[in-house]
Parts: C-alpha cells; structure tokens; sequence
C-alpha cells in the first residue's frame, strides 16, 4: 500500500491525538511482572502494539485488543525465549528483557529491531543487568541472560538512554534489595513508567529527576492504566500547521507540560497555538520563519520530530539548519526531499536546509517511522501529487496519519 497526497491550501478541523506509542510499549512489557488481568485505556491502534501483544503470547500471556483497550491477563504466564524473527520486528521488545529478569531471573530473546537511524547498540542496558548479577551472553543474534540472583545495585547511565532506562527499571523491581539508577532520561515515557510501576506496588523515589531510588517488592499488584497523548504525533501535527494554512484543533492533550519543548519551537517557527482545557486551538497563516534548530535530550527539541521538522524548513522565511545530537544517522528525510526538489545538504551532524519555493511531488519511499511523517508533510506542501511508499513504517507509530489529515481537509489517500 503506499499513500498518495497533494498539495493542499488549508486545514480545518479537529484532530483527536492518539496515545502515545513510547509510554505504552514498555508498560506492555511491565505487565510481564504482575500477576493477573490488567487493562490499558488509550492503547493506540498501531503494529507496534500488536507485535508486543504477539511477544506476550508466546510467554504464554493472554492479550484482548478492543476498541483502544488492552486487556492482558498473565495469570497462566510461564517463561518461553523469545525468537529473534519476532523481537526484530520492534526497538521496545527489549524491554521484555528486564520484565523476564525481573519475574523469572533469566531472558533469552532476539536482539531488538526498530527503525535504521543508527548504530543502537544496547550495551548501557547489559552493563546495568550486569551490575545487577545477570550473566549475559551473546550468541548470533540471540541474548542469553541469566541471574541466580538478582539483586540491587548502584549504577550510572553513561548516556540517559530512554530504553536502557526503562529496562533497568523493569528488571530492579524483581531485583533483592535497592537499585539506584544514577543519569537517568527524564522523559515523560519515564515517568509514565514510573507512575505505573507505583501503583504495582513498587517504591520509586526521584521520579522525574536523573537518580531514581527503585525498592523491588515480592508480590506485584496488577494495576489498570490510562495511557497518555502521543507527544510526538501531537508535534507532527502542531509541524504540519506551522507550514500550511490552518484552523485546527487538537484534543486529547491530557498534559501540556509533555509538550513545552515542542510548543516553543512551533512558536519560534511563528505558530500561535491557544490552550483550553485539553485541547489547543492553531491558527497558522503557513508562513514559517526560518532560524537554527537543535534536537537533544528531554527537555530539549525530541529527535524523533526532526524530520518533520526539516520538512517544514523547507519553507522557511530564509535558510535553516538543525543539528541531530541524538541518532547518528537521522538524515535518511534528506535524499527522498531532494526527489521533492528539496534544496538542503549535510554537513557533520547538521542539515542546512535552503528555502525552496517549488517544491513538486514525486516518487518517494518512507524508511522509517518519523522520515515516513516528514514525507507526507512534505507532499501536503508541495505541487502536484506525491506517492509514498512502504507506508508500513508509518503505521508502526501513527494510528491513522491519512485519515486525521483527510477529515480536516488534506489531499491525501491510501492507493
Ligand atoms: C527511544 C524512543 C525513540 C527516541 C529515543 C530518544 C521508544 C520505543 N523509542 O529510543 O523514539 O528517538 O528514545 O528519545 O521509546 N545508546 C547507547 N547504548 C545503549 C542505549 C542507547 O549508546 O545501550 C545511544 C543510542 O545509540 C542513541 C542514544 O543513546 O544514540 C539514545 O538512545 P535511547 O535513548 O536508548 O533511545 P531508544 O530507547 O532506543
């Protein structure tokens, strides 16, 4: 299937955002370590979740998907290795591997797939297993870990890496004794994780700071949880207004705070964005004005936006450039925009990015989960008509991009 999508003048309309696909792919996972049946609310409709489900089975964990409800009952779970034709299908399933250790002190799982923006390796996660007493072992693309005991232990994150941190959560709330996490990230997933391994039963103290205090607990409550807005489909959207035309609403923002960073720089880019309750209401007349920009760690611009991001540049008052400090291979959006007519370039780790006033549509591939985001934003601004393919990327984290576009008013469809 690819999707095809036009030029398009104007938006309005209301655009209800998803949840969030990073906040609930580890609290999938998390729900290894209880005991019994528990739901999540807002769970988005999307491949990655299904593939977690598809993990969960083989663990012998039941899973109901309906209408954004996940139900998942682990009363009859029982421990099975997980197959790399399975775990390369998604970044998150190494998070089943802190799960496993903390439930049944041992993990054999594929190594982790997820989108090509780098080399991500996964050696803060093992060091942290390894502080803890787990025996790690790699054969081919299997990991072998196992723990006669595991137990707490004080370790600091040589990088805040959001997976390595929630790994080493999940596994120090079946650990002996006390872990503390030194450097952790601080993102909103994080807390979210945090807050849900609270209501197990779990005693975490510095939620929210970089040292988090984790005390493991015998018996594990199962906990309903309420997932929260996907900040980065948010920012797609809060992108797409910046660089065309639009009166839009977008609901479902339950905290804004999640979204400052993003907020400011739509603001920088000349986005007047109106809050009321949990919706914020955008006014944009599609006029972007161009300026440097920087991704980084939370609270910083999220990487994950930055191809949307040099997407809408290319409309820029003037020239632009933004510099990727997270992903050392980010720029894949570069070449298939220059296929749009795109005048941009890279230098080091810094795209510098012309305005470019005829934009024209053309053939052009998604190669990952965010870049896929930036093409369509790029078609909707360009003339003529853009084809993109492989759209199965996009669906890994984006419930229904071309039909949330189409209702408020943009050229696009599935063909
Ligand atoms: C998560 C998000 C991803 C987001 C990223 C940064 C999910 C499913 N994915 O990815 O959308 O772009 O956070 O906000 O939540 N690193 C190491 N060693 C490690 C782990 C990471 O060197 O053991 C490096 C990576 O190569 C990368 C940087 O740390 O350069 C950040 O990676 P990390 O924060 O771990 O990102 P992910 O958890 O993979």
């Amino acid at each position: 299937m690819a999707i095809s999508v036009s030029k398009t003048e104007y938006l309005k309309g209301t655009i209800k955002i998803q949840g969030s696909k990073n906040t609930v792919l580890p609290i999938i996972a998390a729900s290894i370590i209880t005991n019994g049946i528990s739901v999540i609310y807002n769970c988005p409709d999307i491949s990655d979740v299904h593939v977690m489900c598809e993990l969960l089975k083989i663990l012998n964990i039941k899973t109901c998907y309906e209408d954004h409800v996940l139900t998942i009952d682990t009363t009859k779970a029982c421990y099975a290795p997980l197959p790399y034709d399975m775990t390369c299908r998604l970044r998150s399933s190494v998070l089943m591997l802190g799960a496993m250790l903390a439930k049944w002190g041992r993990g054999e799982l594929g190594m982790p797939g997820g989108c090509t923006i780098g080399m991500r390796p996964i050696d803060i996660h093992l060091e942290g297993f390894c502080k803890m007493g787990v025996d790690v072992d790699v054969a081919g693309n299997m990991l072998c870990c196992k723990s006669f005991y595991l137990t707490g232990c004080d370790f600091r994150l040589r990088y805040p890496s959001v997976g390595a941190t929630e790994n080493l959560l999940l596994a120090a709330c079946g650990a002996k004794g006390r872990t503390i996490l030194r450097g952790v990230a601080k993102e909103p997933e994080i807390i979210e994780l945090c807050n849900y391994l609270q209501s197990l039963g779990i005693l975490i103290e510095g939620v929210g700071t970089d040292v988090l205090v984790i005390k493991g607990t015998g018996y594990l409550n199962c906990a309903d949880y309420v997932n929260v807005f996907d900040r980065i489909v948010a920012g797609t959207y809060l992108l797409i207004a910046c660089a065309i035309p639009s009166n839009i609403i977008l609901s479902g923002i339950d905290d804004i705070h999640y979204i400052k960073n993003i907020l400011q720089v739509c603001a920088k880019l000349g986005l007047n964005v109106i809050r009321s309750e949990h919706n914020l209401h955008i006014q944009s007349c599609g006029r972007v004005n161009a300026g440097a920009f920087a991704t980084g760690i939370y609270p910083k611009f999220p990487t994950d936006l930055l191809p949307v991001l040099i997407a809408v540049l290319l409309k820029g008052s003037g020239d632009s450039s933004v510099t990727e400090t997270v992903f050392e291979n980010r720029f894949s959006v570069v070449d298939e925009l220059k296929k749009l007519n795109g005048k941009l370039f890279v230098a080091g780790n810094t795209v510098y990015i012309e305005r470019t006033d005829n934009l024209t549509g053309n053939i052009v591939n998604a190669t990952d989960l965010r870049q896929g985001a930036a093409m369509v934003t790029a078609g909707l601004m360009s003339g003529g008509n853009t084809i993109i393919n492989d759209v199965s990327y996009i669906e890994r984290g984006y419930e229904n991009i071309v039909e949330d576009l189409r209702k408020v008013g943009a050229e696009i469809t599935y063909i």
